[in-house]
């Protein structure tokens, strides 16, 4: 059954999983001498060979600082930075390059459009609408904006699945309304939220959406005119590239009109002591010497996703879903948390009588990798009555072998703790 299921999907696509792990040095290692099961990945997913290779070439071969210098070095490490946005603006289909902006990660993008875009739209008695399942990146920078600005946070509260009330939401929807921002996917939950309908139902009213696509962008194909968000955020470390390295898509109308975030080297068209006049989208954003290496990882990283195929991706991975939330509901004490019909490759879950850290150091003894706490999303846990969860998630090399391996890691823990 297990060898069939990962065989009939390698036939049915071309997808082969175990070719597809050989392109990962770090899962051929073993974890207290057994096989590495790495099951974290929505903290962080693996990176493959080429994306490691294309950080080395670039530091042996190429590395200079950007935009500024005549000189080769400098050219060639021009070229491949900006080839790394080119490559980014398709994945994301933006209309124009100049709307990807490199940031550190989903959170300084978050931070970013909170305080520029934030700063500068939302006022005393303005609301900003988020949702009950967002990680704190996505709570917090909103609640410093809302203090500052003396407006008020509102939440999209969900239902037992961990699904957005939707009514509720077009209730809230109101001329106060100055923005809403939104995960695509939650990380605690694998809720997929139907955010197209949330951006239109928003655009009725003129109020922008912000799409949180962390967990989204290494799961799901994401086509930002098609969803017409007027922001997307993402990391580059959970989509298989560096960490230290993120994006910020924004439509080129609201970047434009938003002041820097940053000031320094490289945002700027012309300083003198009495003015500065800032420079062109997307450098407007791009203040000091960015993470050149980060962005080319990135940009490779992207790449191999592409060559995968983000709807092959999406579909062995959707075949590992329904393969563990089968195999592990027959667990006696397993409570999933995270029931959405429309999910992406997470399973949170609370087993009785063991509490997650203590599953997760036992299932650690057994080589498998998965990750326990509240996952950044304390409001959630506590919607849900639970301090903590175990979650399993999925990437595109994870095997079917694996998820037996996790449930005969959890009858472990159960013997261990009975
Ligand atoms: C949904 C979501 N949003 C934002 C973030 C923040 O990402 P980063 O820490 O890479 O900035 C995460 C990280 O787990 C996440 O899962």
């Amino acid at each position: 059954m297990t060898i069939a299921a990962n065989t009939l999907e390698s036939m049915a696509t071309g997808f082969d999983v175990h070719k597809i792990r050989e392109d990962f040095p770090i899962l051929k290692q073993h974890i207290h001498g057994r096989p590495l099961v790495y099951l974290d990945n929505a903290a962080t997913t693996q990176k493959p060979q080429v994306v490691i290779d294309s950080l080395v070439h670039y530091y042996s071969s190429d590395n200079a600082n950007i935009h500024r210098g005549v000189h080769t070095l400098s050219e060639r490490a021009t070229e491949a930075y900006e080839q790394a946005r080119a490559s980014i603006r398709s994945f994301l289909n933006a209309a124009d390059a100049s709307e990807i902006i490199f940031v550190r990660g989903a959170t300084e993008a978050i931070n970013l459009v909170a305080q520029t875009y934030g700063r500068t739209h939302v006022g005393a008695g303005d609301e900003v609408i988020i949702s009950a399942m967002e990680h704190h990146s996505n709570i917090v920078p909103w609640q410093i904006l809302c203090q500052q600005q003396r407006a008020r946070f509102r939440v999209i509260p969900i239902n037992n699945d961990g699904e957005l009330l939707l009514d509720e939401f077009e209730k809230m929807i109101s001329p106060k309304t100055k923005l809403i921002s939104i995960a695509h996917v939650s990380n605690a939950l694998g809720t997929i939220n139907p955010v197209r309908e949330i951006v239109a139902l928003a655009h009725r009213w003129n109020i922008p959406v912000l799409v949180d696509g962390a967990q989204a962008s290494p799961h799901l194909e994401v086509d930002v005119c098609t969803l017409d968000c007027d922001f997307y955020v993402f990391s580059g470390h959970k989509v298989y590239g560096p960490t230290g390295i993120g994006v910020l898509y924004g439509k080129a109308e609201l970047l434009d009109n938003m002041p820097p975030y940053q000031a320094g080297g490289d945002m700027i068209a012309s300083v003198t002591f009495e003015e500065t006049l800032y420079n062109r989208l997307p450098y407007k954003f791009e203040a000091g010497t960015p993470h050149v290496s980060g962005a080319i990882g990135l940009g490779t990283a992207i790449e191999y996703v592409k060559a995968i195929g983000l709807q092959n991706i999406a579909a062995h991975e959707h075949t590992l879903l329904t393969y563990a939330t089968a195999a592990l509901l027959p667990i006696p004490g397993m409570r999933l948390i995270g029931t959405a019909k429309d999910k992406a490759a997470v399973l949170s879950f609370v087993l009785d009588g063991i509490h997650p850290h203590d599953l997760g150091t036992v299932l650690d003894q057994e080589g498998i990798a998965i990750r326990t706490g509240h996952h950044c999303a304390q409001p959630l846990m506590q919607r849900f009555g639970v301090p903590a969860t175990a979650r399993a998630s999925l990437g595109l090399y994870n095997t079917t072998e694996e998820i037996d391996a996790l449930v005969a890691g959890i009858h472990r823990a159960r013997e261990v703790f009975a």
